[in-house]
């Protein structure tokens, strides 16, 4: 069982578009992951629902619901068919609720889009994980993911100077495709869709891939078996 928990409080950034996009790349590797929406926007949740029935089975909480019928333990458990739980979380997080929301997670990833505000808050985000969360980068479970990216640009050239000094791992650059669009209308992510149309969008996800699968098989033998656990902080 790995938890991946997508973090920022800069809005747009593309939490959901990276949690979706995971969620839709288990999904087509056979997984039947558990997607987790923290955000009341619900925009993980409307992905889910554009899903066709023929479409591979995609788990979802929507976690920013209360259900007064259940506890809240089992609103959030895991189901036992599910290898992988990724949580979109909203924008606008407190710093103070990083710590409960990022103990369990396997993998922290951060998308950052390529512009001077979003760099802002997100530096403010990442010092949140080291300082707040304590979050040792010696753990290796923070991953950044440059995105919406326009290769031969100022801002992205600016972005990669930043991203140099903190000593975090870039995990990936997502380009800037309208592919991530027309996936979240249909319900998909880019791995469902057609090879071909989507051809430089997957080499764009691989070494997230790599990233996630390397930390799996660290992780190996003492990984939690999958069951019951709660699916949130
Ligand atoms: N790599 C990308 N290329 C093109 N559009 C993107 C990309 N990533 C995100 N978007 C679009 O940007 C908008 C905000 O992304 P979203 O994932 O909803 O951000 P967040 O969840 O952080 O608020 C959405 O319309 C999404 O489709
Ligand atoms: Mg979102």
């Amino acid at each position: 069982m790995q938890r991946i928990l997508v973090v920022n409080p800069k809005g747009g950034s593309g939490k959901t578009t990276v949690a979706t996009n995971l969620a839709g790349y288990f999904a087509s590797q056979g997984d039947h992951p558990l997607l987790t929406d923290n955000d009341p926007q619900g925009s993980s949740m409307r992905w889910l629902r554009k899903r066709a029935p023929q479409q591979a089975l995609v788990h979802g909480i929507a976690a920013y619901e209360r259900d007064s019928r259940v506890t809240r333990a089992w609103q959030m458990r895991t189901p036992a068919d599910a290898r992988h739980v990724v949580v979109d979380t909203p924008a606008a997080i407190q710093a103070r609720e990083l710590p409960e929301m990022t103990k369990s997670a396997d993998a922290i990833v951060v998308p950052v889009l390529p512009s001077d505000i979003d760099i802002h808050a997100f530096s403010k985000c990442i010092a949140d994980l080291l300082l707040i969360a304590k979050i040792s980068r010696n753990e290796n479970r923070i991953g950044v993911v440059a995105n919406r990216v326009k290769r031969n640009t100022l801002a992205y050239q600016s972005l990669l100077r930043f991203l140099a000094t903190l000593r975090i791992p870039v995990i990936a650059t997502l380009h800037d495709s309208q592919n991530y669009l027309r996936a979240a209308e249909c319900g998909l992510g880019v791995h469902e869709m057609k090879r071909n149309e989507v051809a430089r969008d997957l080499d764009d996800w691989a070494p997230l891939l790599k990233w996630l699968r390397d930390k799996e098989c660290a992780i190996g033998a003492d990984a939690e078996p999958a069951g019951f656990m709660p699916a949130t902080a």
